[in-house]
This record gives C-alpha cells, sequence and structure tokens, in this order.
C-alpha cells in the first residue's frame, strides 16, 4: 500500500488559494472514524470557484478540495458503517473547513455519510452530486409548500448548469410543466429531452423590473440570483413558492417585499451544505425514484480523469460545461 494519496490540494499563495494536483501522507488524513475508499467525486461551480481560488471557499490549509464523494467503506470504528457499504457525501464543510472529496481514500466522521441507494452507481451518484441533491432539496421544499402538478408553470434559472439540469428533468418527471431560463439556445433540444415545455431567454429576467408582475409562475428553482431570482418571485403567482440555491448571476436581491405581504408568496432558502441527514437521506430517495436513469445520462457532461479538474475548473465558471461533469478519482 502506497504511503501517498493523489489528491487535488489548495494551498495559500500571495494571499489567495489555489489548487493543484499533488500527493498527501495517508498518514496526514484527519482522525474520523470512517476511512472510504473514494471511486468518483464531481466538478461543481462552488468546486469552480475553490480550484481557481476565485471564490473564498477554503478555511485553512493545506486543503483537499472537492465538496462531493461517493466511494466503498474500507474501514470503520462507528458500528452504522461495515467495509464494503456503499456511501455518498455531500458538503458538511468538505472543500471548507473539512477535507474533501478529491483523493483516493477520506477518513470522514460517520453522521456525514449517506448510504448510496441501489438504484445508482458511484458514478451516476456523482454526475447528481450537490448540484442534483440540492436540485431534489428544492423541489421537496416546493412540495412542502403544496406546489403541485398543475395548470401554473414552475421556472427553473440557470437551467442548462448543474443545478438547473437536474430540476428540470425532476420537475418534469413529477408532471409540472417547465419552463427552462436560459442563455444558450443551442441547450434548448436538450434540456426538452430532460422534459423542459418551453423556454425563456435568462436575460428577459435580468434586466430591472417593477416588484410585482403578472402572475405566471406557481414555484421557482433559482440557481441565478441577483435581478433575476428578484424578477421571478416578482412574477410568481399568489401563494406560490421560490427556491433560492444560487448565485451565478449575482448575490444582491433588489426587489421589495411586496410580493410576500400581497401575494402571499414564500421565499425558501436551500442549503445543501448542512442540511440535516434525514432530509438527505429523503433527498437521496426521492432521487433514486425521480430521476430517471436516462435523463440522468443525458445529464452527464462526461467523466474526467482527477488530473484534469485544475484545467476544467475555470471552464465551469464561464458557465462552459452544460450538465454534469464526473471526476474518477483513481483515474
Ligand atoms: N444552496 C446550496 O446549497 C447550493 C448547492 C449547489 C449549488 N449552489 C449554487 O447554485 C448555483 C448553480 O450551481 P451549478 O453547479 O448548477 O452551476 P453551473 O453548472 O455552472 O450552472 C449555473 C448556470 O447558471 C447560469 N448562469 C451563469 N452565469 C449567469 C449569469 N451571469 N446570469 C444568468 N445566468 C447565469 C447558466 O445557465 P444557462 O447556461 O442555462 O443560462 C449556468 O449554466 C451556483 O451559484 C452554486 O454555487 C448552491
Amino acid at each position: 500500500m502506497s504511503e501517498t494519496l493523489n489528491a487535488i490540494v489548495a494551498d495559500e499563495v500571495d494571499g489567495r488559494s489555489k489548487g493543484g494536483l499533488t500527493t498527501v501522507r495517508r498518514d496526514a488524513l484527519p482522525d474520523y472514524d470512517v476511512l472510504v475508499d473514494v471511486a468518483h467525486s464531481t466538478l461543481n461551480y462552488k468546486d469552480g470557484l475553490a480550484v481557481t481560488g476565485k471564490g473564498k471557499i477554503a478555511r485553512k490549509f493545506p486543503m483537499v478540495l472537492g465538496i462531493d464523494l461517493a466511494g466503498t467503506v474500507a474501514e470503520s470504528k462507528d458500528p452504522t458503517w461495515n467495509p464494503g457499504d456503499p456511501v455518498v457525501v455531500n458538503g458538511f464543510g468538505l472543500s471548507e473547513t473539512e477535507w474533501g472529496g478529491y483523493i483516493e481514500q477520506q477518513r470522514l466522521k460517520p453522521a456525514w455519510l449517506v448510504r448510496l441507494p441501489d438504484a445508482f452507481t458511484t458514478a451516476q451518484a456523482m454526475a447528481i452530486g450537490t448540484a442534483g441533491y440540492t436540485a431534489m432539496l428544492a423541489v421537496l421544499a416546493l412540495e412542502h409548500m403544496g406546489v403541485v402538478p398543475g395548470e401554473r408553470e414552475i421556472l427553473v434559472t440557470g437551467a442548462a448548469g448543474g443545478v438547473g439540469s437536474v430540476a428540470v428533468a425532476l420537475l418534469a418527471k413529477l408532471g409540472h410543466q417547465v419552463v427552462a431560463a436560459t442563455g444558450r439556445p443551442d441547450t434548448h433540444d436538450y434540456l426538452t429531452a430532460l422534459g423542459a415545455a418551453g423556454f425563456i431567454d435568462r436575460a428577459a429576467l435580468s434586466e430591472k423590473s417593477p416588484p410585482m408582475q403578472r402572475e405566471r409562475w406557481g414555484g421557482v428553482v433559482d440557481a441565478v440570483g441577483g435581478q433575476t431570482l428578484a424578477t421571478a418571485i416578482a412574477q410568481t403567482c399568489r401563494h406560490g413558492a421560490v427556491a433560492s440555491i444560487g448565485l451565478a448571476g449575482g448575490a444582491d436581491l433588489p426587489g421589495s417585499v411586496f410580493p410576500f405581504i400581497l401575494r402571499g408568496v414564500t421565499l425558501l432558502g436551500i442549503d445543501s451544505v448542512y442540511a440535516p441527514p434525514d432530509r438527505r437521506r429523503l433527498a437521496w430517495q426521492r432521487l433514486a425514484t425521480d430521476l430517471a436513469p436516462d435523463k440522468l445520462a443525458l445529464i452527464t457532461a462526461g467523466t474526467e480523469p482527477m488530473s484534469k479538474v485544475p484545467e476544467l475548473a475555470p471552464q465551469i465558471l464561464e458557465g462552459k460545461i452544460r450538465g454534469r461533469m464526473v471526476i474518477d478519482v483513481r483515474g
């Protein structure tokens, strides 16, 4: 057994974080109770920020990056887990305050692990990754607010991205009429194949708009933030709900309280990183039943070896990756 593990590690250089391929000594892994053989990880928008250093993601150094991992339990001091168990981990500070998934083996806290549903291989789990699991959390949140399939359309913003693609597929499978907001017309065929029933140019949502507009959306899954989120809220129907996931277009929220106090619109914050274990298990169970394998195959942009992560990271920030990229940690 090798003394070292291949990994993508961020160090602080001239006050900025920068991630690259290197090796980590096996005995440097954290002193946590479960050792996992990592098979696959993935490339999320947040990973792009962490690897390039364009976002302040890593809070201590050196930091093994990668917010997701899927693999098999190798050793466990905790009775919940046994060698051979297939597991998935999303968030819980991985790549921020805790060492993450871009490494061949990782030591983790037992409570961070979710048993991988039989429906998925480790590669499929990472094709879903945090982006897809968060899309499921958003769908669960909308359902909790009574957003059910019917006459009212559902808006998904950042639709051709990772979160958006999975949200489109899930909502369409559940019977919703999904309108996809995208800035890439060349993705319309792809989004139609995932189940989108209509399109809106993302530019139409990002222009400054009145705080209340014609009611259109029964529910919204928003990965973009900024003016796009404000416009989506302004167009949401009475007692509809908006799930805010991301900030691909901006972190501000330039709207007013009118949609909330005059139409009873609900704004739902979606936090995947510290979602409680029972919510995670439910999300993964629902993904196993509600995300059709053929749609997941369409969403999967491809599988790349871990050595290519530094090259791919800027591309996801530039919106050049359609759907979800799987990372073969041992490739
Ligand atoms: N809350 C959470 O726990 C959580 C979990 C996962 C992700 N997130 C966040 O959710 C967001 C999406 O993540 P992702 O993994 O889906 O990223 P992604 O694959 O890069 O997709 C983001 C999509 O947003 C759209 N977009 C990008 N720049 C834009 C701009 N300036 N204006 C309008 N639209 C723009 C693009 O969609 P089109 O090409 O279709 O226009 C792009 O494909 C990120 O901000 C991420 O940090 C949050």
